[in-house]
């Protein structure tokens, strides 16, 4: 038999979970699915227009830019100004996605078989991600004390000699912990000890909900240590089907500046941003706002919704949700989290992810998207708060 290349994940056998949704979906039956993230699947307004600007002529005429047009570049920057950040265009790099980021960071900091220092629990993209480029994922702990904090000590741990690189998801999915500053700065230190880049996926930066003052954003804009900042049309516009991301490269300024000639290579390799994409960009940043503002109500309704279900249940706890599109919910260990979830499917109609799927350190713990309509999401909320209260 043909075998396939090492970065390929072994081919997982179906699990029991998605065995049943399988089953649901072959046999028609309807259910309400919390693990949701699809925010164009949520019954948000998005503008009938919105995307009149992917027509312009000006689209007919390819230009290829390594690292983007310079106003596409210019439009990102000037994002950023929103959260008072100052970014310079020139150290905006386009890409298709953020995923698509990460590989070239991977293939620009990392040899076949370096490491790169990951969080968990996490989504398991980044494992994905890395064993696509040949680099081995190590993973730092996120342990939670009333909100989710950086284990630093286990970030050391984590840190071989084949290490190149930190990566840093703040907000986090699925915890919704931002980086404080104070954590910032002992990570920054421990990186330039290490001579390790720093990967900060701020996809979610733009969703904050009961976050603390001290919080850290837009890590690029710090001197001390080479780093790059990852955002996309994806989270920010809720746009994920335009695959319009970017890579924003900061740090001290002779390292930075060859990191980007080196990534100019990679980027120049794949040219994959189309053009139509780039020239809307400005447009899409400024009226996606629209977008976000609903996405905000939202995510804000469904987790006071989520807290008004728990409030009936004490032996339920949702957890602390600084931001993001995902909340926590620890529950009584009575049964697996399988069990759980699949219990959840059969009785009561309603898709949750099992916390094991983002590699929680012990179970009971459930995690729901906050994307769905309110109305939709509070009612299944109440049945799964009952149904994984009930031991
Ligand atoms: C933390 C995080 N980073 C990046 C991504 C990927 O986003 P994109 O659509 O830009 O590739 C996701 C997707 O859910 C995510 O949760």
């Amino acid at each position: 038999m043909r075998t396939y290349s090492r970065r390929l994940p072994a081919q997982d056998a179906q699990n029991a979970i998605t065995h049943a949704v399988a089953d649901f979906e072959r046999r028609g039956v309807a259910y309400v699915d919390l693990t949701e993230s699809n925010p164009t699947r949520c019954g948000l307004e998005y503008p009938d227009d919105l995307l009149r600007p992917l027509g312009a002529a000006a689209g007919l005429t390819y230009a290829p830019e390594p690292f983007g047009l310079p106003e596409a570049r210019e439009a990102v920057a000037a994002e950023y100004s929103r959260r008072g950040t100052r970014i310079d265009p020139a150290n905006v790099v386009l890409a298709a996605s953020s995923s698509e980021a990460y590989g070239w960071l991977f293939k620009l900091l990392c040899s076949p078989g370096d490491g790169v220092v990951v969080p968990r629990p996490s989504y398991p993209l980044f494992e994905h991600l890395a064993g696509l480029e040949g680099v081995e994922p190590a993973a730092y702990d996120l342990e939670y004390h009333g909100r989710w904090e950086i284990d630093v000590a286990s970030v050391e741990r984590a840190i071989t000699p084949a290490a190149r690189a930190l990566v840093v998801v703040s907000p986090n999915n699925p915890t919704g912990s931002y980086i404080t500053e104070a954590e910032w700065a002992r990570l920054a230190d421990v990186c330039a000890a290490n001579s390790l880049a720093v990967i900060a996926d701020e996809v979610f930066a733009d969703y904050p909900l009961d976050a603390l003052e001290s919080r850290a954003v837009d890590l690029a804009s710090s001197d001390e240590v080479l780093t790059f900042t990852l955002g996309g049309l994806s989270k920010s516009v809720g746009l994920p089907q335009l695959k319009l991301g970017w890579i924003l490269a900061g740090g001290p300024a002779g390292d930075r500046a060859r990191a980007l000639a080196a990534l100019e290579l990679i980027a120049d390799s794949y040219l994959s941003v189309s053009t139509p994409v780039q020239l809307a960009a400005r447009h899409l940043l400024r009226h996606g706002a629209l977008i976000r503002a609903q996405i905000q109500d939202r995510i804000r309704a469904n987790l006071g919704a989520l807290r008004t279900a728990a409030a009936a249940h004490p032996a339920c706890d949702v957890l602390r949700v600084e931001g993001g599109w995902s909340a926590v919910v620890r529950v009584p260990a009575a049964r697996s989290e399988e069990q759980l979830v699949l219990d959840l499917l059969r009785h009561e109609r309603v898709l949750v992810h099992p916390g094991y799927f983002f590699d929680f350190p012990r179970e009971a713990y459930v995690v729901v998207s906050l994307l769905p309509p309110t109305p939709v999401f509070a009612a299944a909320a109440a049945h799964l708060l009952a149904r994984a209260a009930d031991v």
